[in-house]
């Protein structure tokens, strides 16, 4: 027998609570942020259904039992999200938002770092567009014939 503790997931650091937290935490910080203005227009006036349906997904997303899962039927994202135009930029505000609540919420070090990576992929995944065109460079469709 060692002491040796078994890794944790984030749903074991956190909790059902924890998880409920932070996705409130995260809305506060979506409200609050001016850079985030322009996810913050994308969503309804009140955040309170959304903020149930972030902490149901997380809860599986972090290793614990599957409750979006449970009341979707799926856990794919991309079709919640098809309404609205998704690129780098909005992708990056929703992280900052995350990395805002995860600082309200006072998660160590550890956990942040554990998070870091994947939250950047989930966040990818929804991403449904690329917004990187030039800007002021000439036609976007140059018609032929
Ligand atoms: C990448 C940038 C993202 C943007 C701009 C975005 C934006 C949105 C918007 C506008 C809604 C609809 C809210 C409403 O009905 O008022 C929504 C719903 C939702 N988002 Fe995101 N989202 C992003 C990423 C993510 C990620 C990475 C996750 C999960 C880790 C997530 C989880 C959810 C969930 C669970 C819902 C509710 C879906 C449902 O009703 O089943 N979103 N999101």
């Amino acid at each position: 027998m060692t002491d040796r503790k078994e890794p944790q997931t984030p749903y074991e650091i956190l909790g059902d609570q924890g998880i409920k937290d932070l996705a409130n935490a995260f809305y506060d910080a979506m409200e609050e942020l001016p850079l985030a203005s322009e996810i913050r227009a994308m969503h309804a006036d009140n955040l309170d259904h959304v903020k149930r349906m972030l902490a149901a997904y997380l809860t599986g997303w972090m290793g614990g039992p599957p409750v979006y899962l449970a009341v979707k039927g799926t856990i794919c994202l991309t079709e919640p999200h098809e309404p609205f135009r998704i690129g780098p930029k909005e992708r990056d505000q929703w992280l900052a938002c995350m990395d805002e609540a995860l600082i309200k919420i006072e998660a160590t070090e550890e956990l942040k770092q554990m998070l870091k990576d994947p939250l950047f992929r989930v966040a990818e995944t929804v991403r449904n567009c690329e917004d990187s065109k030039p800007k002021n460079d000439g036609p976007d469709i140059i018609a032929i014939g």
